[in-house]
């Protein structure tokens, strides 16, 4: 297949790419910078250059892709900037899907969250709905989560992989990342994580498994499917780990719980042969730290 990336060069993009490849699909990595291109044509892939927001130069780059399937994996979380991101959840998914729409392609791969769900105790599966009408910012987030589902439903099939919090290489949970700061305490730390000890539930997911669900996804169904690990946890439980991982303080354990932190089934996905191979962030959070300088994973 001719699968073209956006999002090539970020966290999840960057392995996806050569794993894409690898499955012997054809490879089209999209980002706005020339470094970008470079990392894209490096991995062995095609590059092509637009701004997701930029509705006719992507109309143009991806009718000259001409790919069978698009993937999604744009945001921008790297800056920890929320408004971005929704605003790319919303006219970045309008501009791709329209520009893949009219260039033939049948498929969208896009990547969402495991967070937007409704309050619950159990961990949600699929079927739950998502927490219309939460309070601000979280209602903003849910809005485009929604915004970016229906919109690529709008293809002829349409997987919206709903990612569990991510961690390993390239993430907020890496060593010497964003949460590594927040938990030593750095005021200045822009995070949009939620970093209580309490009884909040969180499910994770290693950044290489989100890859290696993509890849998956390529011959899946439509429909949204959760990509987590094995073990929705207490932020009592997993808190503690990660700080033990990347040698910050454990902060104080609270009683609080957010309501919608539920976590998230990954029965689904199972059902379709995969499986993390970070089956839980217990082992994860202490792995990622030798995996992260030793190769792309
Ligand atoms: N489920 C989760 O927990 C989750 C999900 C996503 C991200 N994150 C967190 O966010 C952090 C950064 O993730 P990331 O590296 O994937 O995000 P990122 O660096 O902000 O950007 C992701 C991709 O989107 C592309 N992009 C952004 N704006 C664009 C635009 N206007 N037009 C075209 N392309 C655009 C970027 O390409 P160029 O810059 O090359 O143009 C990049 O390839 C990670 O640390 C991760 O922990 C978490």
């Amino acid at each position: 297949m001719r699968i073209l990336v956006a999002g090539a060069t970020g966290a999840v993009g960057r392995l996806l790419v050569p794993m894409l490849l690898d499955s012997g699909h054809e490879v089209i990595g999209l980002s706005r910078s020339a470094s970008g291109l470079e990392r894209v044509r490096q991995a062995g892939a095609s590059a092509v250059q637009a701004d997701a927001f930029d509705r006719d130069g992507m109309r143009q780059v991806v009718t000259t892709a001409a790919p069978d399937v698009v993937v999604h994996q744009l945001t921008a979380l790297s800056d920890a900037d929320g408004e971005t991101t929704n605003r790319l959840r919303e006219e970045g998914t309008r501009n791709l899907v329209d520009a893949a729409n009219s260039a033939g392609a049948q498929r969208i791969i896009a990547q969402s969250i495991a967070w937007a769900y409704a309050p619950g105790e159990e961990p949600a599966d699929e079927a739950v709905s998502l927490d219309f009408g939460a309070e601000q910012p979280r209602g903003a987030m849910v809005d485009g989560i929604r915004r970016l589902e229906e919109t690529s439903a709008e293809m002829q099939t349409a997987v919206a992989l709903r990612y569990g919090i991510l961690y390993g290489p390239g993430t907020w949970y890496a060593p010497g990342g964003a949460v590594a700061a927040a938990l030593s305490g750095d005021s200045k730390a822009r995070l949009l994580a939620y970093l209580e000890a309490d009884r909040s539930v969180t499910s994770f997911i290693h950044v290489a498994d989100a890859a290696r669900a993509t890849v998956a996804a390529v011959d899946w169904p439509s429909g949204p499917v959760n990509i987590v690990d094995d073990e929705p946890a207490e932020g009592r439980q997993w808190v503690p780990v990660l700080a033990e991982a990347l040698g910050t303080p454990a902060p104080e354990l609270g009683t609080g719980r957010q309501n919608w932190a539920r976590g998230a089934s990954n029965a689904l996905a199972h059902s379709r042969g995969w499986q993390p191979e970070h089956a839980t962030w217990r082992t994860g959070f202490a792995e990622q730290g030798h995996r992260s300088t030793a190769s792309t994973e």
